[in-house]
């Protein structure tokens, strides 16, 4: 797959219409060192410098991983693509180009990066872009004085799923005081009410609007067991469709070419579409552990982490009252770093022997979203051809452009 990237994917990317194509987020990868990892068999994956025309530091990473790696980047600095990346004539940018003084520093500054955690941390990803720059382009080396307020209000970021021999002293330590993690993927179970009223739910149709910034738009929801789920956002323009039919996935404007998922868009998709996550929660994870207690808005919580094998682990947070998970963590892995998605559920209410959350927020560095059901049946027949991938259009003609088709 060619990745040629106009003005309007750019701006879909970085901006709060990121909504259903976020997912863009991630492509690809399982990088768990410091150093890109070397390129495995020759039959494997496309390399980044096979793809891309200009890639001096990133060799060696499948061609996938590249976007996922320049969005890490763009977050931890708080800017866009053209910061770093010269337009063209038709505001077309040119990612190859160097003719930007800050994509030679951003070189060096990848290159210091694995020479930090490879000389200091035994090649663990210990220090990222984010950890100097935290949203800023000119980290502050300078300790702030005390203000008048003086209350240093700290930005949101989701805690990370540290392994590690640290990690794990600490985590026994919690354990002893608070209920184990597996006592509280049982009571969550119970609080949705048991495995076998869970087990019943086979499909779910759901509707209602989903809010990101100052817009809202009506939303249709279908997920259908197993692992099948699509969603139509109705915007002026058309929908904007984010499907997985249980093995792969795309999103995009309908009738437009789709855009395929990847590595962590197809891990983050199938969490979604599991009408039975809760009873699958377990042996999902190698290992679970609790993560002490947290506040979720007015919510007093526990957290359990649940490690997997070859991906990234979740964040669970459950609500020391109900027992119902109000928080979900996932990370999607890049080259650079890991990006953070939480889904905060709210608003839970039963249905057909079930409690559904009907309120749910998902979070990324750069956008989130609210979605808020109005109306929802479950157990109703969807046929499977709802899920069903869209044959490719056919290209049009050519007319001198570059008609990209993949
Ligand atoms: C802070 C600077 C910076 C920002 C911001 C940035 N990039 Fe990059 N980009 C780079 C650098 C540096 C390279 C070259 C990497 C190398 O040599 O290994 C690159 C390379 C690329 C390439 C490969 C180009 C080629 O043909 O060689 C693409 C595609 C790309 N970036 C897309 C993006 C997108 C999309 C965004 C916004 C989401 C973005 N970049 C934001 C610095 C940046
Ligand atoms: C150890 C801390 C540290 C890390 C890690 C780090 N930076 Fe920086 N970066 C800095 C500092 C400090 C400056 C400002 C230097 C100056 O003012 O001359 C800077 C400047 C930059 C600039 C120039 C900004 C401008 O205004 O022109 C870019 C681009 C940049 N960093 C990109 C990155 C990227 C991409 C990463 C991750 C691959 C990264 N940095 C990781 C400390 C860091």
């Amino acid at each position: 797959m060619q990745m040629k990237m106009n003005r309007k994917h750019i701006l879909f990317l970085g901006t709060a219409a990121c909504v259903v194509a976020c997912g863009l987020l991630g492509s690809g990868l399982m990088a768990q060192s410091s150093a890109p990892p070397q390129s495995a068999a020759s039959a494997g994956p496309k390399m980044a410098e096979e793809q891309f025309k200009n890639i001096k530091v990133l060799k060696g990473i499948p061609a996938d991983q590249v976007i996922p790696a320049m969005q890490f980047i763009t977050v931890s600095l708080g800017v866009e693509c053209e910061f770093c990346h010269v337009q063209g004539t038709g505001g077309k940018l040119e990612f190859d180009k160097d003719d930007k003084k800050p994509k030679q520093t951003a070189r060096k500054m990848m290159e210091m990066m694995f020479a930090i955690n490879k000389n200091n941390f035994d090649g663990h990803r210990e220090v990222t872009c984010n950890s100097c720059h935290r949203g800023s382009t000119d980290p502050v080396g300078t300790p702030a004085v005390m203000t008048a307020e003086s209350r240093v209000e700290a930005k949101a970021a989701p805690a990370e799923d540290k392994k590690g021999e640290a990690g794990d002293a600490r985590d026994a330590a919690k354990e002893a005081t608070g209920p184990s993690a597996d006592q509280l993927l049982d009571k969550y179970v119970q609080a949705l009410g048991g495995a076998a009223a869970i087990g019943r739910i086979t499909s779910r149709v759901a509707k209602g609007t989903i809010e990101f910034g100052d817009k809202s738009f009506p939303i249709d929801l279908y997920s259908k067991d197993p692992y099948k789920r699509i969603s139509f956002t109705h915007m002026p323009e058309g929908d904007n469709v984010t499907a997985f039919d249980g093995h792969e996935g795309w999103l995009g404007m309908s009738g437009h070419p789709m855009r395929e998922m990847h590595g962590p868009d197809i891990d983050a998709a199938s969490i979604d579409a599991d009408l039975h996550l809760a009873t699958h929660l377990r042996r999902m994870f190698s290992k679970v552990s609790t993560g002490g207690t947290e506040k979720v808005g007015d919510r007093d919580t526990y957290v359990v982490v649940g490690q997997r094998e070859e991906k990234p682990s979740l964040r669970l947070y459950f609500d020391q009252q109900s027992g119902l998970l109000v928080r979900l963590v996932r990370f999607a892995e890049t080259p650079l770093g890991r990006l953070p998605t939480q889904i905060d559920y709210a608003d839970y209410r039963e249905a057909d022997g079930v409690k559904v959350p009907f309120r749910w927020t998902l979070a990324r560095p750069n956008g989130r979203f609210t979605i808020q059901v109005t109306d929802l049946k479950q157990n109703v027949a969807v046929d499977d051809a709802k899920f069903a991938k869209p044959p490719a259009p056919v290209p049009a003609p050519p007319q001198g452009l570059n008609v990209q088709a993949k």
